[in-house]
């Protein structure tokens, strides 16, 4: 794992976005894993910043998207069909056709999971996916006890993610309870991961995600199990690591961090 401190969110985010710039620009045709929430509207922002000022071409990508509320339709304010439109694809030259997220309407949900998980196969599974990480540690929606091995499927959301989320939401009471997630195991499978957390809410959790046991009670703490992970925070996420010093030195001297820098 690699842990990256930025000054502040902005800067977090700015790097987030170059490294998918950047993977992009190498691979035209890269399948990128997506994630919704607060922390993600910095880095579309950016990225529709260099589709515009850069030239970032979007237009031979794939994406999939961790998760999807059940029982949104795709053009409800709160779905996250709704959410990438707004934030990524309406601004950029992805091909519709070429954005992926689970239907949280099909009728047979357990059918939809599994067409989903096929879909990434077909497409040659994803080489770089984004993550957020909720307050109580989750990643996609998998919720505490989720199985490290789990693969897409509907996830029963947790109070403290109700809770999260729910503000989102005009009335509250209308947030779903159930969700379609990516599982802790299909989001493992990804060559590469990238998981960006900025704020001080996000302290705890950031250091119990990097330096805590692994356990299903928090599936971010599976991506201590992958081979090429990225964890970009900002110095107020970064508040309670203990090791925050060694791998502040890390980025500023060692020749395969520092290439970040000209990111
Ligand atoms: C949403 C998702 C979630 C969020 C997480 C953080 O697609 O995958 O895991 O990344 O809940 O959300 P924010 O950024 O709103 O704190």
């Amino acid at each position: 794992m690699e842990v990256i401190i930025r000054p502040d969110a902005d800067a977090a985010a700015r790097l987030a976005a170059r490294i998918i710039a950047h993977d992009l620009r190498a691979n035209p045709k890269l399948v990128l894993g997506l994630a919704t929430g607060r922390t993600m509207e910095a880095v579309y922002g950016r990225l529709v910043r260099l589709h515009h000022d850069e030239r970032l071409d979007f237009s031979l990508c794939q994406t999939f998207n961790l998760d999807e509320y059940v029982g949104l339709r795709a053009e409800d304010p709160h779905s996250y069909r709704h959410y990438m439109d707004e934030h990524l694809f309406n601004e950029v030259n992805i091909d519709p056709r070429n954005t992926h997220l689970p239907d949280g309407c099909a009728l047979d949900l357990a059918e939809e999971c599994e067409a989903y998980e096929a879909l990434i196969r077909r497409c040659g599974g994803i080489d770089l996916q984004l993550l957020g990480i909720g307050r109580a540690g989750h990643i996609g929606f998998n919720e505490p006890l989720s199985a490290l091995m789990s693969r897409t499927r509907v996830k029963a959301l947790s109070p403290r993610t109700l809770a999260q989320n729910a503000p989102l939401f005009d009335v509250a009471t209308k947030m779903p309870r159930r969700a379609i997630t990516m599982g802790v195991g299909t989001i493992l499978e990804s060559r590469r991961c990238l998981l960006l957390a900025t704020g001080a809410e996000k302290a705890e959790i950031i250091a119990k995600a990097v330096e805590g046991p692994i356990s299903s009670m928090i599936s971010a703490t599976a991506l201590q199990l992958h081979a090429h992970c990225t964890v970009i925070v900002d110095e107020a996420a970064a508040e309670s690591l203990a090791e925050r010093d060694y791998y502040r030195w890390i980025f500023d001297n060692e020749p395969e961090w520092t290439g970040y820098r000209h990111l």
